[in-house]
């Protein structure tokens, strides 16, 4: 037996010094690096592009195995091109294919995604969940990866253009509760992001145009360029447009998720709730589920972009004619600017939630000149209704006719 001497790390206490309680107080002060790979490539599913395999650790040679979440639809369109993909390399997927929209956004498919890892016995650090879908999707796996044994690590693959520029890049997740957009959720790092454009291709124009509300929303917060290249672009922005990713639309998304992650690297914790990027996210939450049939995320963020737009104009942040340029892009997108559900008094309403979101305070962004962003506390119902006045003056307007009960 070696004879061993047992050393005591200095500044500790030994059992001796301990004092009785009370007066006993452990401070605990630890910090967690975060750092993934936002990449935005072309031809992901072609065999020959490695970063898909990269993101789970195969090498064409090895058997590595992985848990591949794919929304329905997108297994649909791309399953045999993933399938094809996976075999290439080598990989032993275990798949599960899920619904991927908002209805279907409840913490029952969380853990049904935590129930496929468990019968898959996935390893907890090297084995990778890799998730392909829209924002949805990223937001219910997300949260089970998160939960999972506590944290287990997953690679996004999103699909959509809200997934693209928004949901996929970001480190929420989370799920509807109740009449609540994402009440439960955490905030879970992936490995990676893997952005291809090509998926865009087979979007439905209505979820282009939701994703282009997120869109439309950096530029008037922070890139007033964006917002001059949207206006000369908007007309041609399309599925097959965005999937060529030409120079235009290239320059629009990857514009869009740089300034995206510029906001979210230095609060990805929200540590700080005056956040640029919750412009057009303060009504819109209570408001979103409430719509029968229901608005896409976009839509709601549309409406409640719409109402910003005036509340700035009320306040002399923007020129009449910037505003009007605001809502004019929004609408060339194919969003809505006004919805019945969005009445002075459910503004309000939705206004008193965002407070208690925001920690007791309204910290409202509003645009402060095109691509600028200035935050307030002290709107009033009053200015919500002129606010809506202004919106609904703008639609009649525009359609020459009174809008007032749109
Ligand atoms: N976590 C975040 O930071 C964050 C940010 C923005 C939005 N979100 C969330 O994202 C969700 C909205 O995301 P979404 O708009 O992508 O919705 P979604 O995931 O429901 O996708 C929209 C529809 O498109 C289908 N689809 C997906 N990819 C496709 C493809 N390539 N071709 C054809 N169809 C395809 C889906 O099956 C679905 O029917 C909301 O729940 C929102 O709260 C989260
Ligand atoms: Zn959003």
């Amino acid at each position: 037996m070696t004879e061993t001497t047992a050393t005591r790390p200095t500044g500790l206490t030994t059992a001796f010094d301990i004092p009785r309680p009370p007066g006993l107080t452990w401070y605990v002060q630890a910090q967690q690096p975060v750092g993934y790979e936002v990449s935005l490539t072309r031809g992901l599913l072609n065999p020959a592009n490695p970063a898909l395999a990269k993101a789970v650790g195969a090498d064409g040679r090895s058997g590595v195995r992985a848990l591949v979440v794919v929304d329905r639809v997108v297994d649909e369109l791309y399953g045999t091109a993933l399938r094809g993909y996976f075999t290439a390399w080598q990989t032993d997927v275990t798949w599960l294919v899920m619904p991927g929209d908002e209805e279907t956004k409840t913490l029952d498919q969380v853990v049904e995604v935590t129930r496929a890892m468990t019968r898959m016995g996935i390893l907890r650090r090297t084995e990778r969940v890799v998730v392909v879908g829209g924002g949805v999707l990223m937001d219910v796996v997300g949260m089970a990866a998160s939960l999972y044994r506590r944290g287990a690590p997953y690679v996004r693959v999103p699909t959509t253009l809200v997934g693209q520029v928004d949901a996929g890049v970001g480190v929420k997740t989370g799920v509807n509760h109740g009449t609540h957009k994402n009440r439960l959720g955490t905030y879970f790092a992936p490995e990676a992001a893997l952005i291809d454009p090509e998926f865009l291709r087979t979007v439905p124009q209505r979820h282009i145009a939701n994703g282009l509300a997120e869109i439309i929303k950096m530029a008037l917060i922070k890139d007033a360029s964006l917002f001059k290249l949207l206006e000369e672009t908007v007309a041609h922005i399309s599925s097959d447009s965005l999937a060529d990713c030409g120079a235009a639309m290239s320059e629009v998304v990857s514009r869009a998720i740089a300034g995206m992650l510029d906001e979210l690297e230095p609060n990805l914790w929200e540590g700080v709730l005056e956040r640029s990027v919750d412009y057009g996210h303060t009504f819109s939450p209570s408001l979103e589920l409430r719509a029968d049939p229901p608005l896409l995320h976009g839509e709601a963020v549309a409406v409640d972009m719409a109402v910003c737009v005036a509340l700035a104009a009320g306040r002399q942040y923007l020129t009449t004619e910037d505003a009007h340029r605001a809502l004019a892009l929004i609408a060339a997108a194919g969003l809505p600017l006004t919805h019945p559900v969005f009445t002075a008094e459910l503004l309000q309403l939705g206004l008193a939630d965002a407070v208690k979101h925001r920690d007791g305070q309204q910290r409202l962004p509003l645009t402060d000149g095109i691509g600028s962003c200035v935050f307030v506390n002290d709107v009033t119902a009053a200015e919500l209704s002129r606010a809506l006045e202004f919106v609904h003056a703008y639609v009649g307007a525009a359609d020459g006719v009174d809008g007032s009960d749109r």
